[in-house]
């Protein structure tokens, strides 16, 4: 049996199944999930459970569109999403890698609620050169600051269209686990 038809595999399938989605229907979103999200993200385990984030919900149509600007052509998705949930981090030296990984945990996790509750989502990123922007557009203190935010709503049509062909989304299984040791 390959490792892809087994039971547990199909447990995990869920989990597949959570892609990066850059194009939404006008389809508004619902705010319970908004929150909802936002709690899956809280809930994340952080280094030393310091949760050095913050989350900031925004569906205020100019801030998303002003955003959308901003960070382009990285926030392309933004152009039709209905919500954002930006991840606001803490400027602090010497924690930069430590920060960079909760961050990700927390956006993944969105990502993966998003699918559970039928939503898309996707990670757009904020360049260093958009940043000040998008600290005075949100209002930001001096030691926080926005590199992630997740772009969310209903798919469009054409997003729900498979993305590449069948295996070809990802590197093949024996390029990327190995048993026991490094191959070779
Ligand atoms: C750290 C990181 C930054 C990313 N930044 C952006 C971005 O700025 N804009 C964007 O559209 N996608 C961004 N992505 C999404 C990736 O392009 C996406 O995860 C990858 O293409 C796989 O997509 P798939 O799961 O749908 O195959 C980012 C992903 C990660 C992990």
């Amino acid at each position: 049996m390959q490792p892809s038809e087994t039971a547990a595999s199909e447990a995990v399938r869920p989990l597949l199944r959570v892609r990066q989605v850059r194009e939404f229907s006008d389809q508004p979103v619902d705010p319970s999930d908004l929150d909802a999200m936002a709690d899956a993200a809280r809930w994340s385990g952080s280094s030393k459970n310091t949760q050095p984030w913050r989350f900031i919900v925004i569906t205020d149509r100019a801030t998303l569109r002003s955003l959308h600007e901003s960070g382009m052509p990285h926030t392309r998705s933004l152009a039709t999403a209905r919500a954002v949930i930006a991840i606001v981090m803490p400027h602090e030296s010497g924690r930069g890698i430590s920060h960079a990984f909760d961050e990700g945990r927390a956006a993944e996790r969105m990502l993966i609620a998003a699918s559970l509750l039928g939503l898309g989502a996707g990670i757009a990123w904020i360049g260093s050169e958009a940043r000040p922007d998008v600290s005075e557009l949100l209002g930001m203190p001096e030691d926080r600051f926005v590199r992630t935010v997740v772009a969310i709503g209903h798919p469009s049509d054409a997003a729900r269209q498979p993305k590449s062909a069948p295996g070809e989304a990802r590197l093949p299984r024996n390029e990327t686990v190995f048993n026991e040791r490094w191959p070779g």
